[in-house]
C-alpha cells in the first residue's frame, strides 16, 4: 500500500474510532474530532464520512459469491461482475455523468416512501401480470435497454434473450446492441422490442425502424434523454486505467466470435443494428430530432412508437397528444443530465401528463422488490431494469441474468403478499405513504 507505519496506525485507530458508537452519541466532539483527523473543524459531517468509509473499507468483507446460486440479491452480482468485466467496460456500466450523483440521487428517491402493509388478506395467490399492448407477462419488470452486452459477457445480448425466454420477461433490445434484432428475437423465441437511436440521415433511420418492423418487434421505444450529450467522466477514467489496446477491439481488430471476413475502421458490424442499408438519397436532420420527428416516426411504421426519457407532465402531455402510445419515465440511469431528480420522482409528474391514456414504465435504480411495488403504488404500469442484469451477465452469463430476473421477481411477489395485495391492480397509492 506504500502507507507508513503511523499512517497505518492512525487509519486503524480512525476506523476504531468510526466504528465506535461514542461517535454517533449526543456529547461527542465532532468539531475537535475534525481537527485531529486533519479536516477542518468547518466540516465536522465531511471528517466523519471520511472515517466511517475509512472504517468500512477496514472492515472485512464477505467472499464474492462463486455461483449464481449463492446470491441473496441482486447487489451480490455487483462485485463478481467487476472483478470479471474489463476495466473500461466496467467504466462503461457504471458511468453516470459528471460526478454521477444522479445515480445516486434515483436510488434515494425509494427511501422518500414507506409501506401501509394491509393485513388479514387471502394472499395464498397472487397474480403480478401485466398486459402491454394486448401481451400478458407474468411480471412488471422489464428487461431494459443496454448498448454492447458482449462488452460484458461474449454471448451479450443473446444470453439475455435466452434468459428472457426463460423468465418470460419483455425485453428491449439498444439500437447499438452487439446483436442484430432478427438475432435477438430468434434467441427469445418470441418478440423483442426495438430502441432506437436516430441516426443523422433520416433514411437510414427510416430502415432501422422498418427492419425492426420486418424483423418481429411489435413496438419502437425512441430515446430522446441524450439528445444534449452527456459528460461521462467515470468511464473516462476507468478507461485510462485500462492497460488494452482498445483499438484492438474497437476499430479494425478482429470480428466477433461468429463473424468472419475482412475488419476495417469503418466496419460497423459490431453494431449489427446499424449496417446493412441501401444507400438511399441522405435526408439530413437539421438540428437535433423536436415533436415533429415522432410524427415522421408514426409514419413510418405500424409499430407502436413510445419514448424513453421523459420526465415532465409537460412532455408527457405532448407526447399523448401527438399519439405516442406509450412512455418511459428515465433518465438513463443518471446517464443523461445530472438533474439529481429520481425517476421515482418524475414519475407522479409523468403520470399526471399521461392521465391514464398510455401506458407509463419507470427505469432508474430498481433494485429491489419493495422499489417496484412503490412505483406500481404510484401508478406506473410496469418498470425496468438496467445495471442489475448486466450485472448477472457479467459474473455468470444467462444465469446470471435469469437469476437476477427470479430474485427482482420473488421479492416483488414476497412485498405484494406482505401487503395485502394479490393482483398489480390492487396495489394502490394508498399502500404506501411519504417518509
Ligand atoms: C451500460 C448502459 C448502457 C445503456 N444503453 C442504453 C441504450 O442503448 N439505449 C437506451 O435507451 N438506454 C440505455 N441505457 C439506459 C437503460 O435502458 C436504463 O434506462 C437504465 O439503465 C436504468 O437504470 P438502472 O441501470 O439504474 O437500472 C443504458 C444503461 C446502461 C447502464
Amino acid at each position: 500500500m506504500g502507507m507508513t507505519d503511523p499512517e497505518q496506525s492512525r487509519r486503524q485507530f480512525l476506523a476504531f474510532l468510526a466504528a465506535s458508537p461514542l461517535v454517533a452519541a449526543a456529547g461527542f466532539d465532532r468539531n475537535a474530532f475534525a481537527r485531529f483527523i486533519g479536516e477542518s473543524p468547518d466540516s465536522p459531517k465531511r471528517a466523519l464520512g471520511l472515517a466511517q468509509h475509512i472504517a468500512q473499507q477496514s472492515a472485512p468483507q464477505p467472499p464474492l459469491i462463486t455461483a449464481a446460486k449463492d446470491a441473496l440479491d441482486v447487489f451480490d452480482f455487483e462485485p463478481v461482475a467487476q472483478q470479471k468485466i474489463p476495466i473500461a467496460h466496467w467504466g462503461y456500466l457504471a458511468t453516470g455523468t459528471d460526478d454521477d450523483r444522479t445515480i445516486q440521487a434515483n436510488r434515494e428517491g425509494f427511501d422518500r416512501w414507506a409501506l401501509r402493509a394491509r393485513r388479514l388478506i387471502d394472499v395464498s395467490k397472487i397474480d403480478a401480470s401485466v398486459s402491454l399492448f394486448g401481451t400478458r407477462y407474468p411480471t412488471p419488470i422489464i428487461i431494459n435497454p443496454v448498448g454492447s452486452q458482449k462488452a460484458f459477457h461474449p454471448e451479450g445480448e443473446i444470453a439475455v434473450a435466452r434468459a428472457a425466454k426463460s423468465q418470460n420477461h419483455l425485453q428491449v433490445l439498444s439500437t447499438v446492441a452487439t446483436t442484430s434484432i432478427e438475432d435477438a428475437i430468434a434467441a427469445r423465441g418470441g418478440p423483442v422490442w426495438f430502441q432506437l437511436y436516430h441516426q443523422s440521415d433520416w433514411a437510414i433511420t427510416r430502415q432501422i425502424v422498418q427492419r425492426a418492423e420486418r424483423a418481429g418487434a411489435p413496438a419502437i421505444v425512441f430515446t430522446v434523454d441524450l439528445l444534449g450529450g452527456s459528460n461521462r467522466e467515470t468511464m473516462i477514467r476507468e478507461a485510462r486505467r485500462d492497460t488494452r489496446e482498445c483499438i484492438k477491439c474497437h476499430l479494425g481488430g478482429a470480428p466477433l466470435p461468429g463473424i468472419s471476413g475482412r475488419v476495417d475502421d469503418r466496419d460497423n458490424r459490431r453494431k449489427p443494428n446499424l449496417v446493412g442499408y441501401e444507400q438511399q438519397t441522405p435526408i439530413m436532420e437539421v438540428g437535433t430530432p423536436t415533436w415533429e420527428f415522432i410524427d415522421r416516426l408514426k409514419n413510418a411504421t405500424k409499430m407502436k412508437v413510445l419514448i424513453k426519457g421523459i420526465t415532465t407532465q409537460e412532455d408527457a402531455k405532448l407526447a399523448v397528444a401527438r399519439g405516442v402510445d406509450g412512455l418511459f419515465v428515465s433518465n438513463h440511469g443518471g446517464r443523461a443530465e445530472n438533474s439529481m431528480r429520481a425517476t421515482i420522482t418524475s414519475l407522479p409528474d409523468v403520470l399526471l401528463g399521461a392521465a391514464g391514456k398510455i401506458p407509463v414504465i419507470c427505469d432508474g435504480g430498481f433494485r429491489r422488490g419493495t422499489d417496484i411495488f412503490k412505483a406500481m403504488a404510484l401508478g406506473a404500469t410496469a418498470i425496468g431494469i438496467g445495471r442489475p442484469y448486466i450485472w448477472g451477465l457479467g459474473a455468470f452469463g444467462q444465469e446470471g441474468v435469469e437469476t437476477v430476473l427470479a430474485i427482482l421477481r420473488k421479492e416483488f411477489e414476497v412485498v405484494m403478499k406482505q401487503s395485502g395485495t394479490t393482483s398489480l391492480a390492487k396495489i394502490t397509492r394508498d399502500h404506501i405513504t411519504p417518509r
